[in-house]
């Protein structure tokens, strides 16, 4: 029998758009005579689109307003064998939506309640790979309440990292919010636009260098696999919004042009970040690699990367040998062994 799929897409983060784009491919490659696929676009406000609207969001990137809440439509979702919650940042990739599912029993694709909210929050993510001896930059937390009642000590946090340093909202993603700060005169800008998005704020030294970024796809539960490395290149002082998202700006190599020690050393830590966060299914595990010194340092982890036929993480796994639609079919196998 077919199994009945739950598509969601859209989605209330700033990565809606990308969400859109990233269920038309999925929509388009589930095997039609594996898979009944039902796609629901969730609104910019949160709301679940009626199917005419949600046909509309995915032709056209853009969703409608209107839509109901989720608690009434949650229950629309039963009745499907899994969910594939393609939905990128806060409420989506955050363990919201994941508990939500979780205490309706349908089985969803990717990482669980705790993976999800802990890989989103950069804060949690380092103290758990720091106990994990996984390497980072080093970092400071901030909190709203400390920055307008005793700005100084955040001042303090910031100079003891040193100059430059990057500011970041703890719970954001697409490099929304982020500041590098170059000197102690730039801090005040970048920490009140961080706070205005966050009520916690993360304080990341730089590397040395300007470093390299090197991205690898994990694939599986409990016996994940690590696929080849790749390399994003762009020409900008970092991976801001517009070099993401501007079509041209960043190139993709797979494989990285790396020595086989340093692809080896990233799949590595990718794994053991993997098991460290609880992640399942899949994930996107992006590092810095600063060439100068050898070191490799761990960014971030995306539990639902960004998911177009284009994008890094499918590349990543088609160079492991998995095409497109093999990859959105295995999700779903993994999502319904996890039961
Ligand atoms: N500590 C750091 N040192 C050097 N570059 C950084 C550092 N933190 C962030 N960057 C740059 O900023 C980009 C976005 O930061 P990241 O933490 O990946 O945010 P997001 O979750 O929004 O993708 C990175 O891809 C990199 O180019
Ligand atoms: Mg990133």
């Amino acid at each position: 029998m077919k199994k009945r799929i739950l598509l969601l897409a859209g989605g209330q983060s700033g990565e809606h758009e990308v969400s859109l784009m990233s269920a038309k491919s999925v929509l388009a490659a589930l095997p039609r005579d594996q898979f009944d696929v039902t796609p629901v676009v969730i609104s910019k406000q949160g709301r679940w689109l009626p199917p005419t609207d949600t046909a509309r969001a995915l032709e056209s990137g853009v969703s409608a307003h209107g839509g109901d809440l989720v608690l009434h439509r949650a229950a629309s979702a039963e009745g499907y064998d899994a969910v594939f919650p393609l939905l990128h940042g806060p409420m989506g990739e955050d363990g919201t939506i994941q508990g939500l599912l979780t205490l309706a029993g349908i089985p969803f694709v990717g990482s669980g309640v705790l993976g999800s909210a802990v890989s989103m929050d950069k804060v949690m993510t380092k103290q758990v790979l720091a106990s994990a001896g996984v390497p980072q930059v080093a970092w400071a937390l901030a909190l709203r309440h400390e920055w307008r009642s005793t700005p100084d000590t955040v001042r303090v946090r910031a100079s003891n990292l040193g100059f430059p340093l990057f500011v970041k909202p703890a719970n954001l993603g697409s490099s929304v919010g982020i500041s590098k700060v170059n000197s102690a005169g730039e801090l005040t800008a970048a920490l009140d636009l961080a706070f205005g998005l966050d009520r916690r704020v993360i304080l990341e030294a730089m590397t040395s260098y300007k470093p390299r970024e090197v991205e690898v796809g994990i694939l599986g539960n409990d016996t994940p696999i690590a696929s080849p490395v790749g390399e994003l290149q762009f020409d900008a002082e970092f991976y801001d919004y517009d070099t993401k998202y501007t079509e041209g700006r960043a190139t993709m190599h797979i494989p990285a042009p790396l020595p086989d020690s340093v692809s080896q050393r990233v799949r590595d830590i990718a794994l053991t970040a993997f098991r460290a966060l609880d992640c399942a299914g899949l994930a996107r595990v992006d590092f810095f690699y600063v060439q100068e010194t050898g070191e490799l340092l761990l960014n971030e982890v995306n539990t639902m990367p960004g998911f177009t036929t284009t994008s890094m993480y499918p590349k990543l796994l088609e160079a492991a040998g998995i095409s497109y639609s093999e990859l959105v079919t295995r999700l779903v196998g993994l999502a319904l062994e996890k039961r």
